[in-house]
């Protein structure tokens, strides 16, 4: 776990703020919709209160000394001669595609995909690599972080916290169970998690006292499970997915949007 540490916004009155949440695009894979992440990254290239954390499995990762690896799978434009050096041909690939936004990036953290295959490719050092590059802060698997948004004199801090997300689950109901699970036991305002391939959020309300014991308020956390950019079914290959019998996941990453003063917490795909 890393205390990935504070950032401070100047914002104004009654503003929102809009926190993306990057994870699960699976570049590399046939399967990925890449355009729909190009989009995407467009989005909060042009959006002026934008800032972004990223919850991990940017890329697919599989490379040809992995259990999992399928030719048929392998987008075609990835030539024999570049599974030579996988692991620095996938991060070269996400670097180029977060550089128009690497300004906006807090922090980034690794999923699954990222962890096996730095470990097949024996090249840890590709990912502190990437991160420098990019010049955000490095989230591991799960990090907690505060925002601070200042506005006057007075500081609206929100604690976030960010883990890859663990586990499986294809119905509603298991995803809203593991969700839980983890804003029930890391404490924060916003929690980010990814790799179950689902859109879904869970707000909880809290009830407790102001801070100078002068009223009863109410406060919710929000807890978002961030969907992803992997289609379960793809025209010309049968995926991991498809085999499985998945059911089709809707495509998309979140923006949560955050009122600072009255503490609103909302999400849209
Ligand atoms: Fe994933």
């Amino acid at each position: 776990m890393e205390r990935v540490g504070r950032f401070r916004f100047k914002c104004k009155k009654d503003s929102v703020q809009h926190l993306y949440q990057i994870t699960d695009v699976h570049l590399l894979s046939m399967a990925c919709a890449q355009n729909k992440f190009e989009e995407y990254l467009y989005q909060i290239k042009n959006d002026p209160v934008a800032i972004v954390i990223g919850t991990g499995d940017y890329i697919e990762g599989i490379s040809y000394n992995d259990i999992r690896f399928s030719p048929s799978e392998m987008p075609v434009k990835v030539r024999v001669c570049d599974l030579a050096d996988y692991g620095k041909y996938s991060f070269d690939l996400l670097y180029d595609m977060l550089k128009p936004i690497a300004s906006k990036i807090l922090a980034l953290g690794f999923g699954n995909h990222e962890y096996v295959l730095l470990d097949k490719t024996k090249s840890p050092h590709l990912w502190k690599d990437f991160i420098a590059k990019i010049g955000c802060k490095d989230l591991q698997y799960t990090g907690m972080l505060d925002l601070i948004f200042q506005n006057g004199v007075r500081d609206h801090i929100f604690r976030v916290a960010a883990h890859h997300g663990a586990g499986w689950a294809q119905k509603p109901g298991g995803v809203a169970i593991r969700l839980e699970d983890f804003m029930s036991g890391i404490d924060s305002d916003i929690f980010l998690m990814g790799h179950l391939h689902k859109q879904m959020y869970q707000k909880l309300e809290v009830v407790g006292c102001d801070p100078s014991m002068t009223k009863i308020i109410s406060t919710h956390r929000l807890g978002v499970v961030g969907g992803s950019f992997l289609r379960t079914y793809t025209e010309g290959v049968s995926t991991y997915a498809e085999k499985r019998g998945y059911r089709p996941t809707p495509l998309g990453n979140p923006c949560i949007t955050i009122q600072p003063e009255t503490r609103q917490l909302g999400v849209q795909w």
